[in-house]
C-alpha cells in the first residue's frame, strides 16, 4: 500500500513514485497538521517541521496561547475559528450566528481503489489507494471527510471534501473549499495563467508576495480570465529543473486559487469552490461534497510537473474516445451562417478529396437561426436550409466516406424562439429585472430537473435522427443573473453550484447514452477548458484564436497542465479573422499538429500551391500526431519568452519515436544557428534523424542538441523526427 498510518508517530504517510506526502496528529486533542510534500523521502520522522517544540508549542501545552496556535499551525483542511485568520478551506454559519468550528482527527480508513464523488466529475483507476480521514467539530457535530487517492502510474494526489451535517441544528456553509496546502516559503514563485476572449492561458509567473494572491472566477464558469490552477516553484526552476507544486481543480464553475504568505513567510495555498456568492443549506444528516483537486510535485521542472499532469489526465479522467481523434473541417469560419445543404456537400468534398474524415457543422442548423440573435432552445433541423434535415446530409457525406458532426449549445435559450416564448422561466432571471443578455442570450436553469429533461430530450433527438459522430458542445456567456425559481430564499447561494452540477448530469447522461460519440466542449474558444470538462469530452475548442502566432502561446499555456490530445487546433483562415495577421498556411499546419487537427477554411478558396500541402499535413498528422498525444511533452522553446521562435517535443513512451515541431516566428539579424537540445530520449539508445540519417546516441541528441539553421525569414516552421536504430 503506498499509503500507511504510523501509530507510534501518529504521522500519515502517502507515496507516489517519485513524491511523498506526511500528514500528522498533534496534541491531545488531535488537530491534523500537514508536515511534509515534496520528492520522496525514505525517513517517517519529519514531525519535527510541524514545529511543536517552539513557541506557542500546542494547546494542550501551553493553553494560554491557543490563539497563537491557530495562527500559525500547519492545518491540513483549516476551518474559520479559533483564531486561524488566513484563509480557511471551511466557514460555517449556524442559526446562532456563530461561525466558529474547531477540527479535530476523528477516525481514518485506508482501502484500495478510488470512490467517485457524487454529482462531480472525479479521477478513477485500479491501481491507486485511498486514505479517507474523517475530522470533527465536538460542538456541532459536523464531520470533514478528506479523501486521499494516490496512485501507482503517476505524481498526483486527488483530494476533496465531504462535509456532513451529523448534529441537530441547520447548517450554513459560507465557504467550502476542496484544498489546502501548508508549505515554508522556499523563495517561491507563484504560476497561474490568465487571459481574455482568444487571449486563453498566458502564464504569469511572480515571486510571491506577502498577503493574499491568485487567480479566481465569479463568472459562473472556469472562465477565459484566470484558470482554476496554481503553481509554486522554486525561483530558479526552470523547464527541466526545479521543485515545482501544482494545484489544480477538477471544476468548472467559480473558483478560488489562492496563495496566502503569512507573518512567517509560510503559504497557504487553497483551491476550490469561491466563497463570494456561495452557500450551502445543510439541514441534519445532509452532506456536501466539493470538487477535487489534483496535487502534483515535481523536482523535474515546469515540464515534470506539465507531464505528470498529462499522464493522469489521459489516465485517470478522461473517459473514452481516448486515443483517435479524427481530423475534421469546420464550416464556422468557412461560412458562418451563410450556408445551405449544397454548401455543406461542396465542403464534405473538399473534405472527401483529401481524406478528412469529419465535417463538422458549426451553428446555424437549427430553428431560424442566420444570426446570433434567435433559436437557441429550438433544436430541431431548418428544412429550409437543409431539406432531408440532416440524416439526408449525413447520408450523403457518408458516401463520401466523411462522417457528420454538429454544434449545439445546449445551456443557452434565446429570448427569440419557441422554447422562451413557451418556457420563459426556463432562463434565469431575476424577478424585477431586466434579465442581462450576452451575445442575445439568456441561461437556461440547469439547476431544474425539468429543464434539463426538456434540453436533453431534444439533445438525444438531433442525434438519434442523423448519422452523427461528433458533437461540439458550446457555452457562450457568464452567468449573470443567477437566481433559481425552483431554490426557497436561504438556498439562493447554491444556485451556481448546481448550475454545474446540472451540466455535470446532462454531460453525464449523454457520454453514458452515446457512447460512440466524440463530444468536444467549448466556450467562446477555452472560456470553459478545464478538468472538469475533460471527465465528459476527450478534447476542447482550445480559443476562438486560430492564428499561428497567437496560438503558440494559447497551447504553451494549455500545456502546462492539459495533455496535447485535449487540444482542438485549426488551420484556419488567413488574414486570420480574430486578429487580422497573414501567417503562411505551412505555419498554421505546423502549429495545430501536435492538438487534434483540423482545418476551419474554405479549402477551394486557398491557394492551389496552399492546397497541395493539405496531403502532407494530413501525413504528418496521421504519423505524429499520436506520438504528441499520447508521448512525453517537453516545452523546447518558448516564443513567448524569447520572441522570436518556438519548439515542442514529444517522445513515444516506448521511446522509439520522437518527434520535434519549431517554429521561426521572426528572423533575427545577423547570428548563427540555434541550438535545440533535445530530451526525453534514452540515453545511450541509437538515435536516426529521419531527413538527414544522421546518428547519435539519445545523450549525444539531448546534450549536443539539433542545430536548427540560420535561415533571415520570418515564418519558417520544421519537423524533425527521430527514430531508434
Ligand atoms: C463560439 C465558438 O467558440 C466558435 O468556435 C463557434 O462555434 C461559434 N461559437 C458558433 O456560434
Amino acid at each position: 500500500m503506498p499509503i500507511s498510518y504510523n501509530e507510534q508517530l501518529r504521522v500519515f504517510r502517502l507515496d507516489t513514485p517519485r513524491t511523498t506526502y506526511l500528514m500528522g496528529l498533534v496534541g491531545s486533542e488531535n488537530f491534523l497538521g500537514h508536515i511534509y510534500y515534496g520528492p520522496t523521502v525514505p525517513d517517517d520522522n519529519m514531525g519535527y517541521l510541524l514545529r511543536l517544540e517552539e513557541r506557542p508549542f500546542t494547546p494542550d501545552a501551553n493553553a494560554g496561547e491557543r490563539a497563537s496556535f491557530y495562527d500559525c499551525f500547519p492545518f491540513e483542511y483549516p476551518a474559520w475559528g479559533g483564531g486561524n485568520f488566513r484563509q480557511p478551506c471551511l466557514r460555517l454559519r449556524t442559526a446562532q450566528g456563530g461561525p466558529n468550528c474547531e477540527l479535530f482527527y476523528h477516525s481514518h480508513r485506508i482501502f484500495s481503489g478510488k470512490p467517485g464523488l457524487e454529482g462531480l466529475p472525479a479521477a478513477y483507476g485500479d491501481n491507486c489507494a485511498t486514505l479517507e480521514i474523517t475530522l470533527r467539530d465536538p460542538v456541532l457535530d459536523v464531520k470533514i471527510r478528506l479523501l486521499y487517492t494516490v496512485f501507482e502510474d503517476v505524481d498526483a494526489i486527488c483530494r476533496s471534501a465531504r462535509i456532513e451535517n451529523a448534529g441537530g441544528e441547520v447548517i450554513n456553509l459560507d465557504a467550502a473549499l476542496s484544498a489546502c496546502l501548508e508549505l515554508d516559503n522556499e523563495e517561491f514563485d507563484l504560476i497561474t495563467l490568465h487571459g481574455s476572449w482568444a487571449r486563453e492561458q498566458n502564464m504569469d509567473r511572480r515571486p510571491l508576495a506577502s498577503g493574499k494572491q491568485g487567480a479566481f472566477s465569479l463568472r459562473g464558469i472556469s472562465s477565459h480570465q484566470f484558470h482554476p490552477f496554481l503553481a509554486l516553484c522554486e525561483h530558479t526552476a526552470t523547464q527541466e529543473r526545479g521543485l515545482v507544486y501544482g494545484m489544480n481543480l477538477v471544476y468548472s464553475g467559480n473558483f478560488l486559487a489562492q496563495a496566502e504568505v503569512d507573518q512567517f513567510n509560510k503559504v497557504r495555498a487553497v483551491l476550490g469552490i469561491h466563497p463570494d456568492g456561495f452557500s450551502w443549506k445543510l439541514e441534519p444528516g445532509q452532506s456536501f461534497q466539493t470538487p477535487e483537486t489534483v496535487l502534483v510535485c515535481s523536482d523535474a521542472g515546469l515540464g515534470g510537473m506539465s507531464r505528470a499532469y498529462h499522464d493522469f489526465f489521459r489516465e485517470h479522467l478522461i473517459r473514452g474516445q481516448k486515443k483517435h481523434r479524427p481530423s475534421l473541417l469546420n464550416s464556422w469560419e468557412a461560412c458562418y451562417f451563410d450556408f445551405d445543404h449544397d454548401k455543406l456537400l461542396q465542403l464534405g468534398r473538399e473534405a472527401a478529396r483529401y481524406g478528412i474524415e469529419l465535417l463538422v457543422v458549426d451553428d446555424g442548423w437549427f430553428g431560424k437561426r442566420d444570426d446570433e440573435t434567435t433559436s437557441l432552445g429550438d433544436w430541431q433541423v431548418n428544412e429550409k436550409k437543409l431539406p432531408g434535415g440532416l440524416k439526408r446530409l449525413g447520408e450523403e457525406l457518408a458516401e463520401m466516406g466523411v462522417k457528420l458532426g454538429i454544434w449545439m449549445e445546449p445551456e443557452m435559450i434565446s429570448p427569440d424562439s419557441d422554447l422562451y416564448r413557451a418556457h420563459p422561466d426556463y432562463a434565469m432571471t431575476i424577478s424585477g429585472r431586466t434579465p442581462t443578455q450576452a451575445r442575445s442570450q439568456l441561461v437556461l436553469d440547469l439547476t431544474r430537473k425539468e429543464v434539463r429533461n426538456c434540453i436533453y430530450d431534444q439533445i438525444s433527438a438531433v442525434l438519434r435522427s442523423a448519422p452523427i459522430r461528433y458533437l461540439k458542445w458550446d457555452m457562450n456567456r457568464p452567468l449573470i443573473d443567477v437566481y433559481s425559481s425552483a431554490l426557497p430564499p436561504d438556498r439562493q447561494g447554491e444556485a451556481a453550484h448546481r448550475y454545474v452540477l446540472g451540466l455535470y448530469e446532462l454531460q453525464g447522461r449523454l457520454v453514458d447514452d452515446f457512447p460512440d460519440l466524440l463530444l468536444e466542449n467549448c466556450c467562446s474558444g477555452g472560456g470553459r477548458f478545464d478538468a472538469g470538462m475533460l471527465y465528459y469530452s476527450p478534447q476542447i475548442w482550445t480559443s476562438d484564436n486560430a492564428e499561428a502566432v497567437d496560438r503558440l502561446v494559447i497551447q504553451e499555456g494549455t500545456s502546462l497542465i492539459y495533455p496535447l490530445s485535449a487540444m482542438e487546433a485549426h488551420v484556419a483562415a488567413c488574414p486570420s479573422h480574430v486578429n487580422g495577421r497573414i501567417t503562411p498556411f505551412e505555419v498554421r499546419g505546423r502549429v495545430s499538429l501536435p492538438g487534434c487537427f483540423g482545418y476551419e477554411l474554405d479549402i477551394d478558396k486557398l491557394s492551389p500551391q496552399e492546397q497541395t500541402l493539405i496531403p502532407e499535413q494530413l501525413e504528418e498528422y496521421r504519423q505524429y500526431g499520436p506520438v504528441f498525444r499520447e508521448g512525453d511533452c517537453y516545452r523546447l522553446a518558448s516564443y513567448r519568452e524569447n520572441g522570436t521562435y518556438d519548439a515542442i517535443m514529444a517522445v513515444s513512451k516506448d521511446k522509439k519515436t520522437a518527434v520535434v515541431s519549431f517554429v521561426q516566428v521572426r528572423s533575427r539579424a545577423y547570428r548563427r544557428s540555434l541550438r535545440l537540445k533535445l530530451a526525453g530520449l534514452e540515453e545511450t539508445a541509437l538515435y536516426r534523424r529521419k531527413d538527414t540519417d544522421e546518428v547519435r546516441s539519445g545523450a549525444g541528441w539531448m546534450r549536443g542538441g539539433l542545430l536548427m539553421e540560420a535561415v533571415q525569414s520570418d515564418y519558417l516552421t520544421a519537423l524533425t523526427v527521430l527514430e531508434r536504430v
